[in-house]
């Protein structure tokens, strides 16, 4: 039975509207994932994007891969977020980088999305899903947007090894999550959803490496200015989280999952 604990969505706009968003910033970089602009370069290279496809990034966040997707690759990008204090600053972003003919927002449920069926060439998604309470209705509606033959990829956090309901609990309550799939629980909902399953990739290790650096990061270089622009609070939130989330990567019970499927 799965483990689901009780955070929405106004949990998760509760932390990207307050300091939240801006933390992780500090702490990953613009892009908002482990790995940064090389993990976003790996699976658009696996989608094999091509200029002039439209691109919907579910969960958008600050828009920087979708920045990084537009200039690089030539894509038109929609964003989805659910976060106005996110969506603000991707606009504005996006405008300052002179994207903004490439790039729309839309404020959204990542469950209900504002787009008629068979619009885009490619659903793309990083470190996101996650937060969505119920994941085969995010993947049942990217189905339905997908233009026949399109490409589904995407990036998680999701449970890679045995894992109790006691470790768990931690792990969910530091990041508001209501549940994380497994590896092999994507694989199932993408081919329940009607999806072939081109690529499955548990990359824990990379992930852990990671954990590694943003560790030290908030211990050693970042500290000071958490502790003078967050506050020694969010000092601390941040110094728990890394400790819990590097030690259950490590012991390869929590990781990065990368998928790659074909409507
Ligand atoms: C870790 S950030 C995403 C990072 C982004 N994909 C990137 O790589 O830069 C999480 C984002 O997901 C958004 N989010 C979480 N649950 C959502 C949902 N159900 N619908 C839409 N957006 C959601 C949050 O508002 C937040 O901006």
């Amino acid at each position: 039975m799965k483990y689901i604990k009780d955070y929405t969505i106004k949990d998760v706009q509760d932390v990207y509207d307050g300091p939240g968003g801006l933390l992780w910033e500090a702490v990953m970089g613009e892009q908002i994932h482990s790995g940064g602009p090389e993990t976003t370069d790996f699976l658009a290279k696996k989608l094999g994007l091509k200029k002039g496809q439209v691109v919907l990034d579910i969960c958008s966040a600050l828009g920087a891969p979708a920045r990084h997707l537009a200039s690089k690759y030539g894509v038109m990008v929609k964003g989805v977020d659910a976060t106005k204090t996110m969506l603000q600053k991707a606009i504005e972003r996006t405008k300052a980088a002179k994207l903004d003919n490439m790039i729309e927002y839309f404020e959204a449920n990542a469950m209900d999305l504002p787009f008629k069926k068979e619009t885009f060439d490619v659903v793309w998604g990083q470190e996101a899903w996650c937060y969505v309470t119920d994941k085969n209705r995010l993947l049942q509606e990217a189905y339905r947007v997908l233009k026949p033959g399109g490409m589904i990829g995407f990036t998680d956090w999701i449970i890679t090894g045995k894992i109790t309901q006691v470790e768990l609990d931690p792990l969910y309550d530091s990041m508001a999550f209501p549940y994380m799939e497994t590896f092999e629980g994507y694989q199932e909902l993408l081919k329940k959803n009607g999806f072939k399953v081109v690529e499955a990739l548990d990359q824990t290790d990379e992930f852990t490496k990671c954990f590694d650096q943003y560790y030290d990061m908030v211990h050693v270089q970042l500290k000071p200015n958490i502790m003078q622009n967050f506050g020694k609070d969010l000092f601390d939130f941040a110094s728990n989280l890394v400790t819990i989330w590097q030690k259950a990567a490590h012991e390869h019970k929590v990781g990065r999952g990368f998928f790659i499927g074909k409507k």
